[in-house]
């Protein structure tokens, strides 16, 4: 398959519309492609809408919308409850849906089959294997990892990261790609659990969760800390921000993947059950209402 060029890539497709995915949205169609957001309820799909329209409010009292309109951004995002005909001139297809392998796995499939056989697939997962992935796909070589950063449009970086079989030509055409977005891409040549950043942060929350259960210092002390050392949130509130459902996908993962010390603990599992994710609910580890 010869080689696809940025130029040649004006519709995409984003497959999932929730906090990743309308992100991911918005900022494709900030850099000016036409993007399919896909999703199984019309309700989260308004929902996507809606938060992209908040966030292009925020950017265009900054005058950070170039010289375009708030309608002529969002007239370049189209939402979908079924693929149909859309898929057909699309040379990218972003995966964001749930952390759950075997959701990913069907979804690689159906994109398998409707894209057009130049396309590249894109997973926006923040730990699972691209390899095993793109084993779902006749085209492995064009299966790369995509991960964004929460919230898409402020975080500067994604990781781009090569499966056992990505081409070399896929790797430069996802880095020219997070460049067209204005974002950094961090190269991770190994497909390994966690990639580079979470693999890396994943430790240091096992410690921070035993220092919560051994009652060394709360999670308002330690988040304080983080603070007066200059990171932009603690640990906790990260956790919160991002959602503890997220981060409960990602920590079970790594237990089954590399130790089975990385579990979620007790006291996360105990708040999903109660219906506390996070901000996204309003409450979580703290109270965000
Ligand atoms: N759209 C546009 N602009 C927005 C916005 C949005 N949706 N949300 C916030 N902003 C703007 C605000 O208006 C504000 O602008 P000014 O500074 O000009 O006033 C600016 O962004 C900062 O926002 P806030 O003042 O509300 O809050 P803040 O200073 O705390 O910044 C933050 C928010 C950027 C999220 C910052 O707290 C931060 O960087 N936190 C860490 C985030 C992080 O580490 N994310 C990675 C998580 S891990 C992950 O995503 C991957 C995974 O695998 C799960």
């Amino acid at each position: 398959m010869p080689s696809l060029r940025i130029e040649e890539v004006k519709e995409v497709a984003v497959i999932g519309a929730g906090d990743m995915g309308h992100g991911i949205v918005e900022l494709c169609a900030l850099n000016g492609y036409k993007v399919y957001l896909k999703d199984i309820d019309q309700k989260i799909l308004g929902k996507a809408k809606k938060r992209i329209r908040e966030s292009l409010n925020i950017l265009e009292r900054k005058g950070k919308l170039k010289d375009e309109t708030i309608e002529t951004v969002l007239g370049r995002i189209f939402l979908i409850l079924d693929y149909e005909h859309s898929l057909e001139n699309c040379q990218l297809a972003i995966e964001a849906v749930p952390e759950i392998m075997s959701l990913k796995k069907k979804i690689f499939s159906e994109l398998d089959s409707k894209l057009p056989k130049s396309a590249i697939i894109a997973t926006n997962t923040s730990n699972m294997s691209i390899t095993e992935l793109a084993s779902q796909t006749n085209r492995s070589s064009q299966v790369v990892g995509m991960h964004f950063f929460n919230p898409v449009i402020l975080m500067k970086t994604i990781e781009i990261i090569k499966g056992s079989n990505t081409s070399d030509e896929t790797m430069k055409f996802t880095e020219n790609f997070a460049y067209s977005l204005n974002k950094l891409p961090i190269p991770v040549l190994k497909d390994v659990p966690g990639f580079i950043v979470n693999r890396v942060q994943a430790p240091s929350s096992v410690l921070l969760n035993k220092t919560i259960e051994k009652k060394i210092a709360t999670f308002s002390q330690i988040d304080a800390n983080f603070r007066k050392i200059g990171q932009p949130m603690g640990p906790f509130e990260l956790m919160d921000y991002v959602g503890l459902d997220i981060y409960k996908h990602g920590a079970d993962y790594f237990a089954q993947k590399i130790h089975p010390e990385f579990k979620s603990p007790k006291w996360v599992n105990e708040l999903i059950t109660a219906g506390k994710l996070g901000k996204k609910t309003n409450h979580g580890i703290y109270d965000w209402s």
